[in-house]
């Protein structure tokens, strides 16, 4: 893993932005897995703002609330439309966000692995994380080798996501997922956390054992991640000084 501690969020975005911009330099038709929630929230913007071309680009978002209309304001549908793909020249047709009102739910997740799949797989995935270490939706315990899915959401995220609904009653209870199993077949997991909130989770996930009590973690068997935090989320870090030291040695051509 690749630990990247910047002084602010917008610090930690802009370096997320980079690698994702050169991605899209390098690689036109590149495949990304995208992630919604209030992380990314400035990420997407900053894409926006770097013009570039999407004409070529594939993405699959990680999840999706069930039962929510599409329309519905905190549907991940409206996220992505409003915050990304209305603002730039991305195919309607290229983009994938799972149906959480699809009849026959199974079947969907299937479908939508074969996709991703068909695809040619995710170039690069962006992450965000639960405070209590989830990627995507996949809740602690899920298996480390599930795949795409329904889940049910964990009490606790279910608290921490009332802030977009109004009350924690309206949160809906279920979701399909990525699998963890998805997610660690993409080519780069780029990783995002803000905020003392995501302490703890960051530091079990980059320095704790291996378990699906923290699903993040499983991504020290990955071979390339990147980890963009800002400095409270990476407070709980025993090897901070480390990462710090280890970013600003990089050769130059490693540098983003
Ligand atoms: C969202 C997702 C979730 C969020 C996580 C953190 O697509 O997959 O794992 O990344 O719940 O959410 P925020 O960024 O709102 O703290």
């Amino acid at each position: 893993m690749e630990i990247i501690i910047q002084p602010t969020p917008a610090a930690a975005t802009d370096v997320a932005a980079r690698i994702i911009a050169r991605l899209l330099r390098e690689k036109p038709d590149a495949v990304l897995g995208l992630a919604t929630g209030s992380t990314p929230l400035r990420l997407y913007q900053v894409l926006v703002d770097m013009n570039l071309d999407w004409s070529g680009v594939t993405t699959f978002n990680l999840d999706e609330y069930i039962g929510l209309p599409r329309e519905h304001s905190q549907s991940y549908h409206s996220f992505m439309w409003e915050n990304l793909f209305r603002h730039v020249n991305i195919k309607r047709e290229n983009v994938h966000i799972p149906d959480g009102n699809a009849a026959d739910i199974p079947a969907f997740c299937a479908a939508y692995e074969a996709a991703i799949h068909a695809a040619g797989g995710i170039d690069l995935q962006v992450l965000g994380i639960g405070t209590d270490g989830h990627i995507g939706f996949n809740e602690p315990t899920s298996s480390l080798a599930s795949r795409t899915r329904i889940k049910t959401l964990a009490p606790r995220t279910r608290k921490d996501n009332a802030r977009f609904f109004g009350s924690e009653e309206a949160v809906p209870h279920h979701v399909i997922t990525m699998g963890i199993g998805t997610i660690m077949e993409a080519r780069l997991n780029l990783l995002l956390g803000f905020g003392s909130s995501k302490a703890s989770a960051i530091a079990e996930a980059v320095e704790g054992p291996i378990t699906s009590l923290n699903p993040a973690s499983i991504l020290q068997m990955h071979p390339v991640v990147k980890v963009c935090l800002d400095e409270p989320a990476a407070s709980l870090l025993q090897r901070a000084d480390y990462y710090r030291w280890v970013y600003a040695n990089k050769p130059a051509w490693q540098t983003f």
